[in-house]
């Protein structure tokens, strides 16, 4: 059974009256439980991709189910909830709340749900990832591979049913970086998540099911 499908989705930007195709006519299907990696050049489209195929924005044309449901055209209303309780994103460029420390960061999400583990679901994960000493830092006293994994333990503690990553192990070495994957795929089986993540690793690539490349606006195997 899929999980999620995109239908011949295309995405527009226009800049300076000038309008910028990144996307052209783009389909998928992703069955559960899948590990998916999704490649290709900067500038290719994949956070563009991303964002789309998670509701987090909407296609010029074309469209988008989620666990069989049609999210095209949604309200942010209607979506937002749906999001938060069976969609994970680690995002390329972390988006944790400044003002919150990581604990908190993480929990946010669970209390959105009224869950009332949530400071203690969130503790764990920290746990897991080898971050309990980071508990009550500002994302300002973290380090570029310590926000990364709390924006993996903040997308990971509602156990999302499709979980996206876009670049998560950008910003560390190669060896934290085999570590933070093999911390997400163990999460991924754990939970029995679907798995979409973007990156240049080939490394990674190999440890998925499938890969696909991003190129002129079009997506290939
Ligand atoms: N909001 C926007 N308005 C206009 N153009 C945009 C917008 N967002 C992205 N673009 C353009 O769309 C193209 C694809 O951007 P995107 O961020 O999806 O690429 P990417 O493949 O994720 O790149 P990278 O590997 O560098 O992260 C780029 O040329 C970018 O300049
Ligand atoms: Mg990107």
């Amino acid at each position: 059974m899929s999980i999620l499908e995109a239908k011949e989705i295309s995405k527009v930007y226009t800049v300076d009256h000038r309008n910028i195709t990144v996307l052209n006519q783009v389909s998928l299907k992703v069955e559960v439980g899948e590990f998916v990696v999704i490649t290709g050049s900067s500038g290719s489209g994949k956070t563009t991709l991303l964002t789309l195929i998670s509701g987090l924005d909407q296609p010029s044309s074309g469209q988008v189910f989620i666990d069989q449901q049609n999210i095209t055209g949604a309200s942010e209303d209607d979506l937002a909830p749906f999001r938060n309780s069976i969609i994970g994103f680690v995002f390329q460029s972390y988006h944790l709340v400044p003002s919150m420390t990581a604990l908190e960061n993480i929990m946010f999400p669970a209390e959105l749900l009224g869950d009332p583990n949530a400071a203690q679901k969130a503790r764990q994960l920290l746990k897991r990832l080898g971050l309990e000493e980071r508990a009550d830092n500002l994302p300002s006293q973290l380090s570029g591979g310590e926000k990364q994994r709390i924006s993996l333990c903040r997308a990971m503690i509602n156990q999302p049913k499709l979980l996206f990553a876009d670049e998560p192990t950008g910003n560390l070495d190669s060896e934290n970086g085999k570590k933070m994957l093999s911390q997400l795929v163990e999460l991924k089986t754990e939970q029995g998540a679907t798995l979409i993540l973007v990156t240049h690793n080939p490394e990674i690539a190999q440890a998925s099911d499938r890969v696909l490349t991003l190129k002129d606006g079009r997506l290939s195997e």
